[in-house]
């Protein structure tokens, strides 16, 4: 019934290094060729936990946005916008937090995870605690299907779906719901009517799925139903109600396993990062810094790649041949391990080249970025309002 299409949002954690590249960008700019994408910048999820200093988030999302670009997300292609522009999620997320069990956000293992991870502040807030919900608002206001996350948020979806489950089943029946469900089934005429009923029963006491087929199959050959008529039926059949909310589905991305300079996973945390935009120089010299195997003291000490990080850069920048090159010269000492770095630091100036350039458009006319936002910010709004205009109906908030 509505079209599909994925939403993402990162929190804005300032400058993205090359590890959100290879993670993330990447897949976003693949999906962006391929479905009507919503990226957005989750600024209130970073007040969950920021909330005592947020006067930076700003120029964070900017940055951010910025390094979209210049890893090459469109915004021809794809809508970019920021959370808190789009207010309509909080109403959203305060319309849900009156029926969703604290149980369900108790239950969520990022909870307690994180509570524990930066004990250094006190997480326990309501916005804490309500973080998976902001996030299911931020889904379902957008009716997103397909959500690219890391292994970490899946729970979130999956709340999310129980969360959409819920609310449709709540909410998503007309007033007179089965009234009006009988009398269309009437219009079936009378044979039709009781193969309907029959199947219905069979579907919700034994749960035989070919029923709901072979009824599915009856309601589109049935000719004078209305639509509404046959919309009514197939909730009525199923025992669901309308759906107003669209339950989505995660489409998971592999973890990053892009190294930083010291071997382990690139991560601001770690400080072993490179950043998307770094300048030349300092690239050069952060490779050139390296460790690399303990065991090459001199240039005659014969090394072991797999012991080295700079091998690890090699496996994602280099082609076999160079490989195999590191392989052989390593093993013999054949290679000092400054020449053996030049290729990937070489490898990784070519990848920035095109980002730098991009960025630099927007670095010089930062009016530029701030109207692809304003643009983006009032496409979502125009989804988001739709959707709320139907949640306020469906709960009997329209004043209409
Ligand atoms: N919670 C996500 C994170 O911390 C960011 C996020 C917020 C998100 N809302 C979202 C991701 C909606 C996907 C869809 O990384
Ligand atoms: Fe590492 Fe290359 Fe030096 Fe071998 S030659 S230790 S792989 S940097």
């Amino acid at each position: 019934m509505y079209a599909e299409r994925v939403l993402s949002g990162m929190r804005p954690t300032g400058s993205l290094h090359l590890g959100h590249y290879h993670g993330v960008l990447k897949n976003w700019i693949t999906l962006q060729n391929n479905y009507p994408c919503l990226f957005f910048v989750a600024d209130w999820h970073a007040l969950t936990t920021q909330y005592d200093d947020p006067r930076g988030i700003e120029k964070s999302a900017m940055d951010m946005v910025i390094d979209w670009l210049a890893a090459g997300v469109d915004p021809t292609k794809a809508t970019l916008f920021i959370q808190s522009q789009v207010p309509e999620h909080a109403e959203l997320h305060l319309l849900l937090s009156m029926m969703t069990p604290l149980g369900w956000l108790e239950r969520v293992p990022t909870y307690k995870d994180q509570q524990q991870k930066l004990d250094s502040k006190d997480l326990s807030t309501y916005g804490f605690l309500g973080y998976p919900l902001l996030m299911s608002s931020d889904i379902l206001i957008y009716r997103a299907d397909k959500i690219p996350v890391g292994e970490d948020q899946v729970p979130h979806v999956e709340f999310t779906r129980e969360l959409a489950r819920r609310f449709n089943h709540m909410y998503g029946r007309e007033p007179g719901f089965e009234d009006k469900a009988k009398e269309a089934v009437k219009k079936l005429g009378s044979k039709n009517a009781r193969t309907y009923t029959q199947l219905r029963t069979r579907f919700q006491q034994e749960g035989d799925a070919t029923a709901v087929e072979r009824a599915h199959a009856l309601l589109n050959e049935a000719q004078n139903l209305s639509l509404d008529e046959r919309e009514r039926l197939l909730g009525y059949l199923e025992g669901t109600g309308k759906m107003i909310l669209v339950e989505p589905g995660a489409l998971l991305t592999e973890a990053s396993k892009m190294p930083g300079l010291d071997g382990q996973k690139m991560s601001k945390s770690y400080h072993n990062t490179i950043t998307l935009r770094e300048d030349e120089a300092s690239v050069t010299q952060k490779i050139k810094r390296m460790p690399t195997d303990p065991a090459r003291v001199r240039l005659t000490d014969a090394g072991d790649p797999e012991k080295c990080p700079v091998w690890h850069l090699h496996a994602v920048y280099s082609d076999e041949v160079c490989r195999n090159w590191v392989q052989k010269e390593c093993r013999r000492a054949g290679i000092g391990c400054l020449d053996c770095k030049q290729p990937v630091i070489d490898a990784i100036l070519r990848e920035q080249a095109p980002m730098r350039e991009r960025a630099q458009t927007y670095l010089d006319d930062p009016q530029l970025v701030r109207h692809i936002i304003a643009d983006g910010n009032s496409q979502a709004r125009k989804l988001a309002q739709e959707t709320m205009r139907d949640v306020r109906e469906a709960m009997g908030l329209n004043y209409g």
